[in-house]
């Protein structure tokens, strides 16, 4: 039986779930899919480095052109980070054919409509559930679940760094640098921090979610950012006092033709759901015009919560192929209509 390859760039804390999750949970994959599924190919900085999970050294390599030309490699799963060169490598990919799998939010939020442009010419998948708030399937639960609904609103929790800071920081009184300094430790955090305290995390979240929810490019450039460094243990001790909870909140909502979306340090009262939502853990709230309120919760970082939406990607993109109907991506079919006509 033929499997299908995977090419994976990046062997981190997520590349090394996704290796974990093909793996151990091969059964399952196999009932959906109907075949087996075989890593090729993995891109990484120091072939020599010592890892958590046994690989076979010799589909390990330090050239990206190993894995994005390899001739087995049917789908590629970024997991590197980056946004200029990485953008030009899974632009490379598609042009090879090979489906693209990303959990790069930074990638999706700038260059979103140019790579799905790009995947839709050569009939290729892209997808990038990962992207936001790590496991809990959020992309799918707007455009899929919520396919018959008219989205109002939208408010979140997307960045578990700052949401671990603002619990830590209420609850033990713990100052902010100490705080951070553990979620990095943790692994939480970006390799630079500055993008999730100043909210740029959050904001580039918020722009992927908003243009599935409402079905229209929201640019990063028009997100409202502010990020938390400023708060401090007395703004909190003072807000707990007044029955609210301090949280960095994203909020989308449509004003008429417009959807205004931005990125703040909110007071929420107590008895707000999302209040409830501590640590690390991201909560999405969504608002439809028929289903009312609805949350979706969980692990919005780490490796095997963000790898489990990577490797449903994947089953979905083998779905595809099974199917014969590769070139799709996780959009709302009324915005897919417009980005082919933008690209015309
Ligand atoms: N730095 C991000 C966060 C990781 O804290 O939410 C997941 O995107």
């Amino acid at each position: 039986m033929k499997s299908i390859g995977v090419g994976l760039l990046g062997l981190g804390t997520v590349g090394t779930g996704v290796v974990k999750i093909i793996k151990n949970h091969q059964d399952k994959l196999m009932h959906q899919i109907g075949c087996p599924i075989e890593v090729k190919k993995i891109l990484v900085k120091n072939v020599n480095k010592e890892r958590e999970v046994e690989i076979d050294p010799s589909i390990l390599t330090t050239n990206i052109n190993d894995v994005i030309e390899h001739p087995e490699v049917d789908v590629v799963i970024e997991v590197m980070g980056g946004v200029e060169e990485t953008k030009k490598h899974l632009l490379a990919a598609l042009r090879n054919k090979k489906h693209v799998v990303t959990a790069n939010k930074d990638l999706v939020a700038v260059y979103g409509s140019e790579i799905h442009a790009c995947a839709s010419e050569n009939r290729c998948d892209f997808y990038y559930e990962a992207s936001v708030a790590g496991g809990i399937p959020i992309l799918r639960g707007l455009v899929d679940g919520l396919a018959s609904d008219k989205i109002t609103k939208l408010m979140g929790i997307v960045n578990g760094t700052t949401n671990f800071i603002l619990t830590k920081m209420s609850k033990n009184g713990s100052p902010y640098e100490e705080v951070l300094a553990e979620a990095q430790s943790l692994g939480f955090a970006e390799a630079d921090p500055t993008s999730d305290v100043e909210g740029l995390d959050a904001a580039r979240k918020m722009a992927i979610l908003s243009t599935l929810g409402f079905s229209m490019n929201i640019d990063l450039k028009d997100v409202s950012v502010k990020g938390i460094s400023q708060i401090t243990e007395e703004d909190l001790n003072y807000s707990k006092r007044l029955g609210y909870t301090m949280k960095l909140i994203g909020i989308a909502k449509q004003d008429g033709e417009k959807v205004e979306v931005s990125v703040q340090p909110t007071l929420l009262p107590d008895e707000h759901p999302l209040s409830a939502v501590n640590d690390e853990y991201n909560a999405v709230y969504v608002y439809g015009e028929a289903v009312g309120e609805t949350m979706f919760y969980g692990p919005g970082a780490g490796g095997l919560p963000t790898a489990t939406a990577i490797v449903s990607d994947l089953v979905v993109v083998m779905k595809n192929m099974r199917l014969g109907v590769n070139g799709r991506t996780i959009v709302s079919p009324q915005y897919e209509k417009s980005l082919k006509e933008n690209s015309e």
